[in-house]
């Protein structure tokens, strides 16, 4: 029965099976989820963030669980964009899953070298441009927080590939409509968001923090009625598809966002919960298409009446 249905979705130039995606940190490099889930059903697999050299990341502690979520100071550990082209992408070639390489720099020059990098790699469908991060060129504060340093950077990755760019963006700002317009101008093809919630978490004996880092970013159900809310605010504002993401831990979850306008949905904490998350919230879509009767995925995006 569930073949009856189209999940197939466009994300500008790209067409995927479903809407379904793993979130960038939460899903490794693809292949050490292999043992729970079918990678070929999913609709992309983004991977973990790259930057050009390895990085160690923060110091333990680095999670912490909190009311409905988690923090996480991971601090972006991965093993750099050479060693994922040459070690973890042939695994992903051979799948039938288009493959999303997630990038962050400390600077422009570093974004667009990374550009550069992956534009003459095959196998990589798409590039995702994490704009959470700080830009050592402005004190730390992170690209993704001002409309103009988050273009001029989005503007620099876009010269260098002919791949199809997306950004991703930042909560921790006041008008998130305007960065997303800002980007969609520099040339991004579409937006993900949203990236977590800065917060934190002290231990009260201690009198210290839960993070080594002091402040992490929070993720998983907690901070889901934020990412919907800008996500429908950012798919009124921009005319490029957006993907919706934070605190999505089952199909139902997934079509609050579809139905407030995401073309397509990525999925992250819940794959810590529940490594099966991502096919069981693609048999949960095609179970709710076939209860209300309707044929494409496509009708139910950006339907919501209000
Ligand atoms: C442990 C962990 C690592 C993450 N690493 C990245 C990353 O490397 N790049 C990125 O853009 N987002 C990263 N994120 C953010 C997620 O991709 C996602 O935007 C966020 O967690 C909200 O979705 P969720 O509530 O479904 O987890 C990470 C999140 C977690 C929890």
């Amino acid at each position: 029965m569930r073949q009856d249905v189209d999940l197939r979705v466009d994300i500008g130039r790209l067409t995927l099976r479903n809407p379904v995606m793993t979130a960038s940190g939460t899903f490794g490099y693809g292949g050490e989820y292999a043992p729970f889930v079918d990678l070929d059903r999913l609709g992309a697999i983004v991977v973990k963030g790259l930057s050009l050299q390895p990085s160690a990341g923060n110091p333990p502690p680095r999670i912490v669980e909190t009311a409905c979520g988690m923090l996480n100071a991971i601090g972006l550990e991965n093993i750099g964009i050479e060693d994922f082209v040459r070690k973890r992408l042939p695994f992903l070639q051979r799948l039938q899953t288009p493959v999303i390489a997630n990038v962050y720099g400390k600077t422009v020059n570093e974004y667009e070298r990374l550009a550069a990098r992956i534009d003459g790699v095959d196998g990589i469908a798409a590039i995702e441009v994490n704009i959470s991060c700080p830009n050592v060129r402005a004190g730390g504060m992170a690209f993704g927080v001002d409309a103009a340093v988050a273009a001029d950077l989005v503007g620099a990755v876009r010269r260098r590939t002919a791949k199809p760019v997306t950004v991703k963006l930042s909560p921790n700002v006041t008008d998130i409509t305007a960065i997303a317009k800002a980007v969609v101008a520099a040339g991004a093809d579409s937006v993900s968001l949203i990236n977590t919630i800065t917060g934190m978490a002290i231990d009260v004996r201690k009198r210290r923090p839960r993070l080594a880092n002091i402040t992490g970013g929070l993720s998983g159900p907690a901070i889901k009625p934020v990412a919907l809310r800008m996500v429908w605010e950012v798919a009124r504002a921009v005319d490029v598809p957006v993907i919706g993401v934070g605190g999505i831990m089952n199909a139902e979850d997934a079509l609050e966002f579809l139905i407030a306008g995401a073309s397509a949905v990525q999925v992250g904490t819940a794959n810590f919960v529940n490594p099966a998350a991502t096919e069981e919230i693609i048999d949960g879509l095609s179970d709710y298409l076939l209860k209300f009767g309707m044929r494409s995925i496509r009708e139910i995006i950006g339907s919501l009446e209000t």
